[in-house]
């Protein structure tokens, strides 16, 4: 079948409260209809996924955002007209149209319109705003690849291929306050490119607060040890069993396998081919995983975000 026929007998499905996978420029979702409990439902059971974590809906168009939101703030729009289509999501008040399933019961709804014509192309073949999460199960490594998906989700009704996601991380989530944005989750759009058109301004609020409910400190769980190249205990590891995840090119003597992020030194390569080089450890023949850490600014957020995430379950602190 050629990917039109696809892309309807994918909104088919949609319509009918199924689930499909498809690609999105971040990493893969698993979408289901934004309106419909039922089939929203099917994620959460599909996922394993909490409850209380809430889904990021999809649009095509602004028409979409008018239903979904109310009057938007004009903030909204100007995001809305410099982002979108783009890896950016914003955490408005929702309307009544959206269940309450999507939102985990929050007044907020987390929406984003993604830049992927083949995810454009769904939402506007449905007819409908899609609830989409990526397409993992529940805390594991996100999807940049169909074959990714059918890793962890063999059991989806459908699977639309796209390719390698082009941004390979998942979108920057903001939220607007009285006197500006806030960040919620780093992604490839940094504060510094938002903060061009609206203020950045973080309310204060007690330091153990979750800003996002699905924000926990371990997710992104790769199948086996992953350590950062700052920690101290792999001195006393073997490095021969580790497969390593270079950035810089540098130090990467004595691992079994090394995998090279970056060729171009670029970060925003190093987002991109971030979650393929962790499946790619998890399924090689090495005991363990390193990857190596780069600064905290800019897109380094959004990396080392993912991998602090990823590599919490065996981080010094837990033991
Ligand atoms: O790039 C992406 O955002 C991908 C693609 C598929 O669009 N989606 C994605 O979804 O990463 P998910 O479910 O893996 O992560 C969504 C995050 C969750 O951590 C959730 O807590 C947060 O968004 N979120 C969703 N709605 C929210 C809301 N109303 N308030 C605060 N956080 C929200
Ligand atoms: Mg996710």
């Amino acid at each position: 079948m050629g990917l039109q026929e696809d892309i309807a007998r994918a909104a088919e499905l949609i319509r009918e409260g199924r689930l499909v996978a498809f690609p999105t420029e971040t990493v893969y979702g698993l979408g289901a209809h934004a309106l419909d409990p039922m089939a929203v439902a099917r994620i959460y059971e599909l996922k394993e996924r909490p409850s209380f974590d809430p889904l990021i809906v999809h649009i095509a168009d602004l028409a979409m955002l008018q239903q979904l939101c109310l009057a938007p703030d004009p903030r909204v729009l100007l995001l809305a007209s410099k982002f979108w289509p783009g890896p950016l999501t914003m955490v408005l008040p929702k309307s009544a149209a959206v269940p309450d399933i999507v939102t985990s019961g929050l007044s907020t709804v987390g929406i984003r319109m993604p830049g992927n014509e083949i995810a454009l192309q769904l939402i506007k073949t449905s007819g409908c705003p899609i609830a989409a999460p990526s397409a993992n199960k529940f805390g594991r490594l996100s999807p940049t690849s169909a074959r990714h998906v059918l890793k962890q989700l063999p059991e989806v009704d459908f699977v639309l291929e796209g390719g390698k996601a082009q941004v390979g991380i998942e979108s920057t989530i903001i939220r607007l306050n009285e006197k500006g944005f806030e960040i919620l989750r780093h992604g490839i759009i940094t504060r510094e490119e938002l903060e061009k058109w609206v203020p950045f301004h973080a309310e204060e609020k007690p330091a153990d607060q979750m800003l996002a409910p699905g924000m926990m400190k371990s997710h992104y769980s790769p199948g086996k040890p992953l350590y950062l190249s700052d920690d101290e205990r792999l001195m006393q590891m073997n490095r021969r069993d580790a497969g390593f995840l270079s950035f810089s090119g540098q130090d990467t003597h004595g691992y079994g396998l090394v995998l090279d992020m970056a060729p171009g030194g670029d970060l925003k390569e190093y987002a991109v081919n971030l979650f393929e080089g962790l499946h790619q450890l998890e399924e090689a023949k090495v005991a363990f995983m390193v990857a190596e850490t780069v600064e905290e600014k800019g897109i380094g957020l959004a990396i080392m975000d993912r991998l602090r995430k990823a590599a919490w379950r065996y981080s010094a602190e837990q033991h």
